[in-house]
């Protein structure tokens, strides 16, 4: 049994665990003594159910020092043997600028901040936002872009689903051109079958004509194989058939190439990885999604608009919510929620750095590069399988390829062999003359005259990126300038707490963020040879076993790169499972209404039908509406689907029972994992009853949020679900594959085995009762102010509590979003607002905050309801008081005009808040109905910034 630290003892584990955890001893004493406990122990014990107790020590290492750690790593690292990769396949060599990488890949101000779903302290990264998006409308040629997707193949699995929703063609095919990358279409399928959509391969570079009937065609440009083709003539022969095209474009290419906006497809899906962002093998990485006018109100994922705030001034926020899980559910059409922002924001960066000009000449040298393979090649006698190509060439090798590939890697390159007879060169920004060189000596060519451009038909005519944004931070001094105005603009946890219930925003530990950076983990293609990815295989081999240790589970995967993509892998093991045992007609899947929204969209997008089981007035799922629902449904039960703890925040101590009831009527038991933080070291999902669940490494396992992503979202099951696990997607077989890489955003992987690392099982266990105790301390602290909605045995929550807003709004007319807003001029980020349940906000503190930041929220809250008590007393009006009107902001404040029934330093320096720490929102509160209802979505002019 793990022991805790008592007040007064000396610290018995690793020293990091001191730094992770915010509450020291005499921090943690003060605190358990205002929840009434005598130690973390007898807390523990009162909290969790016994049913599902893990009484036994984690079977993990000892938590090490951060220098043991970081040694270990660089080992670790040193296995990974990077070549050069000229292996193409949407994964290309790429120079991070380093002021790019040192202001925001590894600056906190960036990657500790949240989605920006608090839009007036988040204008700095949703102006980076837009102009990723800019980039990508501009380079397309199309209209709308999200801001983001989690990989091309994944965009494109979506860009399917788009084009079937909005297709007036009846068909369930989607026809696939041959030339796609094959991890594309390996995700394809994974997402078409359980949806009925048919895939049929179309070799169109054969001749071989479009089905009569089909509700998309997608095409890959330029092509796997290098070859640029120009589509204008299938695009209209597709829409003849009323099928929508989708194009999966590279967007270096586009910067030279006729645009597929401008030949009429529908939607292009793809991925920005080679604007600067490294390789990782295989992710993260932001892809991109951007749809014609007329289906923006169509696509999945955030969306970043311009709207206005309360003095009508230009403001960023999100768009089209409505369209998110959480408010469609079953109805939404796709799960996608975690995104990868801080990818984004790198990719958008590299634009505005290089401006449309810099662009043009990267690719023009990467192109230069593949004439002159190609040239040489030639020359020299050697076949090439087409003419017209970007960057990547196609050599036709018959009986050579594999000699031709070794060759090259003892010069150290490695080159993608197609098959017994190909091999493919890819170029990119890193390419220099010796790798071409290098490569020709490989095939036994010289360097010889390049060959003629074969797509100079195709060569793009209008101008792109002309916005002041892409076209001003071109010197280092101005782009640091740049960089540091945005984050300035924004709350990340370098400020202070971000308390969001069921996103765990705790300590990114800087030790643990290092090694992301380092070249041996940065530069990998993620379809390297084997030989040179040892240092990854060994990382992610144990990294998968600690975590199934931690979770009580047989087989861990890490290839989902978002926890919806883990949910996704998780029901199509357990439906692959019934399939197995010839039962495929058990479809239905129960979810608690209290559920996560991307819960019911995964169930959908798995081919189940969702059966909502109904909460009792605790909160807990009612047992006896579960009953009924598995009555009803006995033959065709699939699975439940529930969160634990419960995303109400308390241990629910039906759950053993809920699990056994679920098995003894045939269904599997599906544990969403994103509350692990309330477990681990204290109960084990696998153990207690589950066959499956995710996790979320960007909640409990420290990989930060990013702004909205990274993440990784790994699935975790019982022995008899193992063989259903995602598989490699460039492996043939009958596995799945969720992501594009083997193990998806394996670059961030480090993150989260440090922390393991320096933690040990005795720091895991800490941590997790020191969250579960900051939660109930501030619960204490705040229940005669708000009320707590629900707590389990001996009213106590788990690590997070639900404060319900809406007696109070009912009285006052003060809502939910007025003390959210109210918080910033604390200078605080507000807790979750309105999920699960609306009109309340979901508290999480973690165990990372200290008493003092605990106490400086607490203080902040109990403020904010003496001036809701104000406005109660009619001391001040309902629509005109320091609540309504916030944020404020410093212009606001300052302005020579005042007219409120309240002073100015209320507003702006409310009760407790620093004078000399001030945080200052750069807009009021933001008008989201009125930036729906006039969609913009990329870069305004800068004259809508004059006032
Ligand atoms: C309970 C729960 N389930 C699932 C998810 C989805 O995870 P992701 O955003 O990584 O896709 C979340 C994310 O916030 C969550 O809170």
């Amino acid at each position: 049994m793990s022991t805790f630290f008592s007040p007064g003892a000396a610290p018995m584990t690793s020293p990091f665990t001191h730094r992770h955890i915010g509450p020291q001893a005499d921090e943690q004493a003060e605190m358990l003594k205002t929840v009434g406990y005598e130690s973390l122990d007898e807390l523990m014990d009162a909290a969790i159910p016994e049913s599902i107790r893990f009484r036994g020590a984690l079977d993990l290492p000892a938590g090490a020092s951060e220098e043991e750690t970081i040694a270990e790593l660089r080992a670790i690292a040193a296995r990974n043997t990077p070549a050069t990769p000229m292996i193409g396949l949407g994964y290309y060599g790429t120079h991070t600028p380093a002021v790019i990488r040192r202001n925001v890949l590894e600056n906190p101000a960036w990657y500790t901040a949240y989605t920006p779903y608090q839009p007036e302290i988040s204008q700095g990264r949703l102006e980076a936002l837009l102009n990723f998006q800019t980039v990508v409308t501009d380079l397309t040629g199309l209209t709308t872009a999200n801001a983001s997707m989690l990989d091309e193949a994944t965009a494109v699995a979506e860009a399917m689903t788009l084009a079937r929703r909005a297709s007036r063609s009846k068909s369930s095919t989607y026809a696939v051109d041959a030339d796609t990358f094959p991890q594309t279409l390996a995700v394809l399928r994974t997402r078409a079958e359980p949806l009925g959509i048919e895939l049929r391969l179309v070799d169109l570079d054969a001749g071989e004509p479009l089905p009569d009937e089909c509700f998309g065609v997608h095409l890959q440009y330029p092509g796997a194989s290098g070859a640029v083709r120009d589509h204008a003539a299938l695009v209209e022969a597709a829409h003849a058939r009323g099928a929508l095209v989708t194009v999966a474009a590279d967007l270096l290419a586009l910067t030279l190439l006729r645009p597929p906006g401008e030949i009429g497809a529908d939607i292009a899906a793809g991925t920005t990885q080679r604007f600067g962002v490294p390789l990782g093998f295989g992710g993260p990485h932001a892809g991109y999604l951007a749809v014609r006018a007329g289906l923006e109100r169509s696509l999945p994922g955030r969306l970043v608009g311009v709207s206005k705030d309360a003095d009508g001034a230009p403001a960023y926020r999100l768009a089209l919510q409505t369209r998110e899980q959480h408010i469609r559910r079953e109805k939404a059409t796709s799960n996608i929620c975690t995104a990868q922002v801080l990818l984004a924001v790198m990719a958008g960066m590299y634009a505005v750095y290089h401006g449309p000009a810099g662009l043009r000449a990267i690719a023009k040298r990467v192109h230069e590069h593949a004439l002159t393979l190609a040239g040489s090649l030639t020359a020299a006698g050697v076949e090439l399988a087409h003419t017209a190509f970007f960057d990547t060439v196609t050599a036709v090798v018959p009986g050579r390829a594999a000699a031709i590939v070794a060759a090259a890697a003892e010069s150290g390159v490695d080159l993608r062999p197609v098959d017994a007879d190909r091999v493919s060169v890819a170029c990119d920004e890193t390419t220099t003359a010796a790798h071409v060189a290098a490569v020709l000596a490989a095939f036994g060519a010289a360097v010889a005259a390049p060959a003629a451009c074969g797509a100079e038909p195709l060569a793009r005519t209008t101008d792109y990126l002309d916005h002041p944004v892409f076209n001003t931070h071109h010197s280092e001094t101005g782009m640091l300038r740049y960089l540091r105005r945005l984050a300035d603009r924004d709350y990340a946890l370098d400020r202070g707490m971000i308390p969001l219930g069921s996103c765990t925003m705790k300590l990114n530990a800087t030790t643990e963020m290092e090694p992301v950076t380092w070249p041996e983990f940065a530069n990998i293609h993620p379809y390297a040879p084997a030989g040179q990815t040892r240092g990854y295989e060994e990382l992610v081999a144990q990294l998968e076993g600690w975590l199934a240790e931690i979770t009580g589970y047989d087989a861990v995967s890490v290839q989902p790169n978002a926890g919806s993509q883990g949910e996704l892998a998780g029901l199509l093991a357990i439906r692959g499972y019934h399939r197995s045992r010839g039962e495929a007609h058990r479809d239905v899947c129960l979810i608690p209404s209290s559920a996560h929204g991307t819960n019911a969209a995964s169930a959908v997008m798995a081919g189940m039908r969702v059966v909502v089981v109904a909460c009792d007035e605790n909160g807990n799922v009612d047992l006896t509406d579960l009953a009924a629902k598995i009555d009803k449904h006995r033959d065709a039960l699939s699975a439940i689907m529930v969160t634990y703890p419960s995303t109400h925040g308390v241990y629910e101590t039906s759950i053993a029972q809920l699990c056994a009831r679920v098995h003894e009527a045939g269904g599997q038991v599906y544990v969403d994992g994103a509350n692990l933080n309330a477990l681990v070291g204290f109960a084990k999902p696998g153990k207690f009853g589950a066959d499956v669940s995710h996790l979320n490494l960007h909640k409990t396992f420290c990989i930060p949020h990013g702004g909205g992503g990274p993440g990784v979202g790994p699935v975790a099951v019982r022995a008899h679900l193992a063989e259903f696990l995602p598989g490699d997607p460039l492996e043939p077989g009958e596995h799945h594959a969720v992501s594009a890489a083997a193990h998806g955003s394996a670059g961030i992987l480090p993150i989260s085995w440090a922390y393991l690392r320096m933690m040990g099982p005795d720091g895991l266990a800490q941590a997790t009762a020191s969250a579960v105790l900051a939660a109930n301390y501030v619960a204490a602290r705040l229940r005669e102010h708000y009320p707590v909605l629900y707590t389990g045995d001996n009213g106590l929550v788990a690590h997070e509590c639900i404060l319900d807003l809406r007696p109070i709004t009912k009285a006052t007319g003060v809502s939910v979003d007025d003390v959210a807003k109210r918080l910033i001029d604390y200078g605080f980020h507000a807790p979750t607002m309105s999920f699960p349940v609306a009109g309340t906000l979901m508290v999480e503190p973690t165990e990372s905050e200290d008493l003092a930041e605990l106490d400086r929220f607490c203080a902040a809250m109990i403020a904010i309801r003496k001036e809701i008590d104000q406005v109660a007393a009619a001391v001040w009006p309902r629509d005109d008081n320091p609540l309504a009107n916030a944020p404020h902001t410093a212009s606001a404040v300052s302005a020579d005009e005042w007219s409120h029934p309240y002073p100015r330093s209320v507003a702006g320096f409310p009760e407790g808040v620093d004078r000399t720490a001030k945080y200052w929102p750069p807009v009021r509160r933001i008008d989201g109905a009125y930036g729906d209802r006039n969609l913009v979505c990329s870069c305004p002019a800068p004259e809508a910034f004059e006032s």
